[in-house]
């Protein structure tokens, strides 16, 4: 498919907004705003710090922005900015329902809405696999830091893990349609396939660029190395997650192939319980193997002072 990767993006995360949350099984509130202070924790080796000035680039509904927010008096002044205009109108609302006073706007993380040197920290998740030009991407986070400012990046697909992910969803999704045809029961009835989306008017055909709009997985060596051309004085990575990604690949194909009845409170209270102990599993192998293995990254760079 010939498509303009940004517009995609766009109209993929416009139309995704309302639901991403459900979705992604993504929550606000003391258990998330800890998880979330964790991982970036982890990469600074040492407590999350007092910021000034911080900004959520790809923010989406807010996830990392709010939570860390949320976990107490660590912000002075949050922004927040993503290419999808839906995207920064959920986070506004969240926001506004949490109580945190966030200036979202839209703006593209390759030529981002803001006068230089503005920004104490820059954080994102889940946002640099979607953005066609990496390195024009890590020289705006650059300008836009102050001296001495840091940008923490996580929840980008390393290749290995995004490898081990396609399996998982590949031979779930076969399961899934041997199980349905073959009379199998799930969530105590006959399990049922969900019924294809029409693509018609209900989503202007936005979701034709699901499978276009993850861009890139990562070699984390080979990112940090990107990011010290551009400037940046210290650039470092961690990863985590790699049973309770497979695990979690698996439970989220079973969710967006089997119809809404067979999915029944017990079993999203069973997944999502799994995958916060497998995370914790993760956690405790992560010292023991290759950490190119693990699903996700998690990227730490410093503007010279
Ligand atoms: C996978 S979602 C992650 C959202 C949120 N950070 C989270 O973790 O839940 C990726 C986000 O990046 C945004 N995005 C994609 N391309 C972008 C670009 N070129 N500039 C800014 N944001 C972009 C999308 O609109 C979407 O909200």
């Amino acid at each position: 498919m010939d498509v303009d990767l940004r517009k995609a993006n766009e109209l993929f995360h416009d139309f995704e907004s309302d639901s991403y949350d459900r979705k992604w099984g993504i929550l606000y509130d003391q258990d998330n705003a800890l998880r979330v202070r964790r991982k970036f924790e982890k990469l600074l080796r040492g407590p999350f710090p007092h910021v000034g000035r911080l900004l959520e680039v790809g923010c989406g509904t807010g996830y990392v922005g709010l939570n860390v927010c949320l976990g107490g008096d660590l912000v002075d002044e949050l922004y927040a900015c993503d290419i999808s205009q839906g995207m920064v109108d959920v986070c506004g609302k969240k926001a506004a329902e949490l109580g945190i006073e966030v200036r979202a706007k839209r703006s593209e993380l390759e030529s981002l809405a803001y006068l230089g040197e503005q920004f104490d920290m820059v954080i994102g998740h889940a946002i640099l696999h979607h953005i066609p030009d990496i390195e024009k991407a890590l020289a705006e986070i650059y300008r836009v830091l102050v001296p001495g400012g840091i940008c923490m990046l996580a929840g980008e697909p390393t290749r290995t893990g995004d490898r081990l992910g396609r399996f998982a969803r590949a031979v779930t999704t076969k399961a899934v349609d041997w199980y349905t045809a073959h009379g199998g029961y799930f969530g105590g009835m006959p399990a049922r396939l969900r019924e294809e989306p029409s693509g018609g008017d209900d989503d202007n055909g936005a979701r034709v660029f699901e499978d276009v709009v993850d861009i890139h997985t990562f070699v984390p060596g080979e990112v940090c190395a990107l990011a010290r051309s551009v400037g940046f004085s210290e650039a470092r990575y961690e990863s985590e997650e790699l049973i309770s990604s497979f695990v979690g690949w698996i439970t989220r194909t079973i969710d967006n192939k089997l119809a809404e009845e067979n999915l029944t409170f017990r079993w999203r209270y069973w997944s999502y319980n799994t995958y916060l102990r497998l995370s914790r599993l993760d956690e405790s192998i992560y010292r023991f193997l290759p950490s190119s293995w693990f699903y996700n990254m998690l990227l730490y760079l410093e503007k010279p002072a």
